[in-house]
């Protein structure tokens, strides 16, 4: 049952329904073509474009998708899914697969068609033979956590720019393997926590980061609820729909038997395809303490169970249903990560206090300091888009890609690379593990090792054959 909806989620609906809007109103296409011509794209010369494939066509699709093709500088060519066409994801009318993201991606270049027909973008269920396709330069990795990993050091190796949805990875070894591959390939690697493309974010982080709020000695980061209640003990499998590849679904996760909520959005509750909401929400107010404690290239070094509530074993969602962890960064200052209403983070220190959310409202103690000036000698953060060119519903999303293709073009790192990505994905995961092992333990940001073995062997999992890192 859905208990809430968040202004996020709230947000893909309306895109979805721009979608449909658009595709009821489409043309019969007769003359097909494969290549969208020169007019759609107006100034941008061919030689500029981007050719893009997007790898996972559920919930979250429906924003990466119009937040790529509101540039003119891309084409997206082809789309990928395990899922022909299927419903059941956030909402239950909701239909999504790789089939209505190839029709959403035609209609988009049919309507700036004089002919008003289009239909080129091809659609795969196996993203290896997407990543075949020489003439794909980038991908957009919107799958389950669980396949990050894989997919995404594959369109690395295979030479591909990519943008990767938050949380960067599943386990630590996953999200360390990703940074050397980058490295390794010399690919651009934007993670897609794109609140770093918020203004109110970015303001936030520089306040707290030019020191307007005195000495830092504590944040708070929140992360909303499970949005979800989990089909409870005695849980019965179920068949599994046409169209959808559950065994390529569940890929290097363990096997088990198919249920609905196992797969379509609900995944994200359940450990073995996830870090709970402590890395799902996690990834975007976490990532905003790094970014103004200006931690990107390391994390805390203690991690401590703060009271984590967990559902009756037996019940389908294994992972956190309350968050609740506490860090502490090498420099003293504590971090308290705990679930809340929505998501954003809190920042105390010796002269004021901050507050920012994920929607961007900013408040601060005492008030005028919001208004303060960062100097010209002062610390600036990086604008994603600065022409501030995408004026589409959702510019932060859209702005999150600008800066990525931005990135493509002149080789020089996104917003949040790689290496950002994964400090804060490891900061989810090792604050998630301290709430499973319910004890204290240290952390060597450097070794990326713990004093607590345990701790070190849940680093890594072992993936479920043929699949292997
Ligand atoms: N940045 C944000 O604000 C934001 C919001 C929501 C989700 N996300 C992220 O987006 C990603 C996807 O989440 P979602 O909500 O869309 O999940 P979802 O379950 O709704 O969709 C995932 C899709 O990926 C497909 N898939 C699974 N394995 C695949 C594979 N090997 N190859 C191709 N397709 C595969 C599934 O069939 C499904 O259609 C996650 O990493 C999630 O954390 C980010």
């Amino acid at each position: 049952m859905v208990s809430r909806r968040s202004f996020r989620e709230h947000h893909a609906r309306g895109d979805r329904r721009q979608f449909l809007k658009a595709a009821t109103g489409a043309a019969v296409a007769v003359a097909l073509p494969r290549i969208v011509p020169c007019s759609v794209f107006g100034a941008s010369a061919p030689s500029n474009r981007i050719n893009v494939g997007l790898i996972g066509c559920g919930h979250q699709s429906q924003r990466i998708v119009p937040s790529f093709l509101v540039h003119d500088d891309m084409q997206m060519l082809a789309v990928c899914d395990v899922n022909r066409r299927g419903d059941g994801y956030y909402h239950p009318d909701q239909v999504l697969g790789r089939e209505t993201a190839r029709e959403w991606v035609d209609q988009h270049y049919a309507q700036k068609t004089p002919s008003g027909s289009f239909k080129g973008c091809a659609a795969y269920a196996d993203f290896r033979e997407l990543l075949d396709r020489p003439d794909v330069d980038a991908v957009a990795i919107v799958v389950p956590d669980h396949w990050h990993a894989l997919i995404a050091i594959a369109a690395m190796q295979a030479g591909k720019d990519v943008y990767c949805e938050k949380p960067l990875a599943l386990t630590i070894y996953e999200g360390r393997e990703m940074v050397k591959a980058a490295r390794k390939c010399q690919r651009v690697f934007q993670t897609g926590a794109q609140f770093r493309s918020s203004p109110a974010v970015r303001r936030a982080c520089e306040l707290v980061r030019n020191g307007r709020l005195g000495e830092i000695r504590r944040v708070y980061s929140w992360v909303d609820p499970n949005s979800f209640e989990s089909p409870g003990l005695g849980w019965q499998p179920q068949p599994v729909p046409d169209g959808f590849d559950y065994e390529f679904w569940l890929g290097p996760a363990p096997a088990a038997p198919f249920h609905r909520e196992r797969c379509f959005f609900r995944w994200r509750y359940i450990l073995d395809y996830s870090n709970g909401q402590t890395a799902n929400f996690g990834a975007h107010s976490n990532d905003i303490v790094q970014w103004a404690l200006g931690t990107e290239h390391t994390t805390p070094v203690e991690f401590e169970d703060n009271g984590s509530e967990f559902l009756p074993a037996g019940s389908l969602f294994t992972a956190a249903s309350r968050t609740a962890f506490r860090a502490r960064y090498a420099n003293g200052i504590e971090l308290l990560c705990e679930t809340r209403s929505s998501s954003g983070a809190k920042f105390e220190g010796t002269d004021g206090r901050l507050e920012i959310t994920l929607g961007g409202r900013l408040a601060t103690f005492p008030e005028n300091l919001k208004d303060s000036v960062i100097g010209p000698d002062e610390v600036h953060l990086p604008v994603s888009n600065p022409a501030h060119t995408t004026h589409v519903r959702n510019d932060v999303d859209a702005d999150h890609v600008r800066n990525f293709l931005d990135a493509v073009k002149s080789r020089q790192d996104p917003i949040e690379p790689v290496e950002s990505g994964h400090r804060t994905a490891s900061l989810c995961i090792l604050g998630n593990l301290a709430q499973i092992l319910k004890r204290k333990f240290a952390w060597d940001p450097a070794a990326e090792r713990s004093d607590d073995e345990e701790v070190n062997r849940l680093l890594r999992r072992d993936m479920r054959a043929p699949w292997k890192l």
